[in-house]
């Protein structure tokens, strides 16, 4: 079956509501094509998944690896984008002659992992890895399917650059100051959440990996 052949339920104004509910911060975004655009991009991605809303998808960073403990992906899609905007905001604060889009981090970190419905998909995972030498996996990764939700709805280039460069795949291209930003938000935000102990043990090899070690939560006694 190729791409274009998948199932694919109808994209309603109901479901784009439902994007509108599990990202409020979409109504930051002051461009009313830009702000119309990432909820057109969640709502297609869905659309083309097994999840009925952002809510549904599990709060990982890739399948199988870090893991929170609760939460949902909504969280991972919320803090990213305020941490990202925290971040410019500080230095258009202190730089005011800083040339900072703030409309482009805040679709840039709601959109980011766009393509995640598609790499996290039970039925994606299943086909993928029940025969690997087929399909790879996953076929593609979660930055790349998010340009085809991109180039779908029309996104603009600088958002659509942030989506691609989010992860390792932008260690390949010179990254926007915005694609930056939103970038080390991004592995900032699970660096923290695995420091804290906020993501599963089953994370903590990763963890070890990159020199952090999780300290126990409040509720978990020392
Ligand atoms: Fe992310």
């Amino acid at each position: 079956m190729s791409i274009d052949e998948r199932p694919r339920r109808p994209i309603t104004d109901a479901l784009r509501q439902t994007v509108i509910e599990d990202l409020p911060e979409v109504a930051l975004i002051k461009n009313d094509d830009l702000r119309r655009k990432v909820v057109e991009a969640w709502a297609f991605a869905l659309a083309e998944s097994s999840f009925g809303r952002i809510t549904d998808l599990p709060a990982e960073g890739n399948p199988g690896i870090f893991l929170l403990k609760r939460g949902t992906q909504a969280d991972h899609l919320r803090g990213v984008t305020r941490v990202a905007l925290s971040i410019a905001d500080e230095f258009l604060t202190s730089f005011p002659e800083a040339d900072i889009d703030r409309d482009v981090i805040i679709a840039g970190g709601l959109v980011h992992d766009v393509g995640k419905p598609w790499e996290f998909d039970p039925v994606n995972r299943r086909k993928w890895t029940g025969d690997p030498s087929r399909t790879g996996l996953p076929s593609l990764r979660h930055p790349v399917y998010g340009i085809h939700v991109c180039f779908s709805v029309g996104m603009p280039e600088e958002v659509t650059h942030i989506v691609l460069a989010h992860s390792f795949e932008g260690d390949f291209l010179i990254r926007s100051l915005e694609g930056n930003i939103v970038h080390r938000a991004d592995s900032l935000w699970w660096a923290v959440a695995g420091g804290a102990g906020l993501l599963d043990p089953k994370s903590n090899g990763v963890l070890e990996s990159r020199k952090i070690s999780p300290r126990k939560l409040l509720n978990e006694g020392h």
